[in-house]
């Protein structure tokens, strides 16, 4: 583990309004960065403007820092994030959250594109993460501990906070999005899952399945942040009855679901500015 650079959080001071400190951040997964097009008063900056910041390889991912207004609350975006597959390390891709703590945010609201591996579980909707698998073989927190960040072995029995996952079904409810819940799990990529490893996954008690968020979820979870985890669930992931799946296919699914997710995000984050 690294600390964060000092040249990093001075251009984050410089370059975003953070006298409106948000207590929220998001981090914006394949196809679902659209959100940040809501904002108000967004201001933005390029990843590859943040010293010492990974550079995205996925065309679908924009690669940005945002700070802007979700009515009245402000919140801190990331717009694209990092995976393994692109050849990054665990403490790469982690770097944005790590930066998000230090400014001083206290929930964290994951998202993502995920395959669903319940059977009952529809294409196009959302899962509020209950729990997760890290399958990804990696862990953020690997080398020396930096004691002021966090604890050595962090506990993660009630990682995804239960008061924000019920104000995220409440609210889901009210606006008439169908929400389920269940467990994620977390693979390498960048190939997708044969039929044996999802019927594996299945019954090692997974609901959903991706290339993200769970490495991010520990580093966080490290810092003390409160948690919560939205899968857009862009394709059925069935052993039995497997269909081929395209990257086009995940995004342009996660894309529609996006809308849903969207009202919700702008929904739910002046509902937990006061938690
Ligand atoms: N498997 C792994 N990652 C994914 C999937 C999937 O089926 N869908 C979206 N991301």
């Amino acid at each position: 583990m690294k600390d964060i650079d000092s040249d990093l959080l001075q251009t984050v001071k410089k370059r975003l309004p953070l006298e409106f400190l948000p207590e929220t951040a998001v981090v914006l997964g394949t196809g679902l960065g659209h959100w940040v097009d809501s904002l108000d008063r967004s201001r933005a900056v390029p990843y590859f403007e943040l010293p010492g910041f990974p550079e995205s390889t996925v065309e679908s991912h924009q690669g940005r820092l945002i700070h802007g207004w979700a009515g009245s609350s402000p919140v801190l975006a990331l717009q694209g994030r990092f995976h393994l597959y692109e050849g990054y390390s665990a403490e790469e891709i982690c770097l944005g959250i790590r930066l998000l703590a230090r400014l001083g945010i206290s929930n964290i609201i994951f998202t993502n594109a995920a395959g669903a591996v319940n059977p009952l579980f529809q294409t196009g909707s959302i899962m509020v993460i209950a729990d997760h698998i890290n399958h990804t073989g990696h862990n953020p927190l690997l080398g020396k501990n930096i004691d002021h960040w966090g604890p050595r072995f962090p506990d993660m029995s009630r990682t995804y906070d239960h008061s924000l996952r019920k104000t995220a079904l409440e609210t889901g409810a009210r606006l008439g999005i169908r929400l389920e819940q269940g467990v994620y799990l977390g693979v390498l990529g960048p190939s997708l899952e044969t039929p044996a490893e999802t019927r594996a996954y299945r019954m090692w008690g997974a609901d959903a399945i991706g290339m993200s968020t769970v490495l991010e979820v520990i580093t966080a979870k490290h810092m003390g942040l409160k948690i919560l985890g939205l899968s857009c669930l862009t394709n059925q992931n069935l052993p039995d009855c497997m269909a081929e799946t395209t990257l086009q296919e995940i995004i342009s699914q996660a894309e529609t679901t996006g809308k849903n997710l969207s009202r919700l995000l702008t929904a739910l984050i002046p509902k937990i500015q006061t938690h």
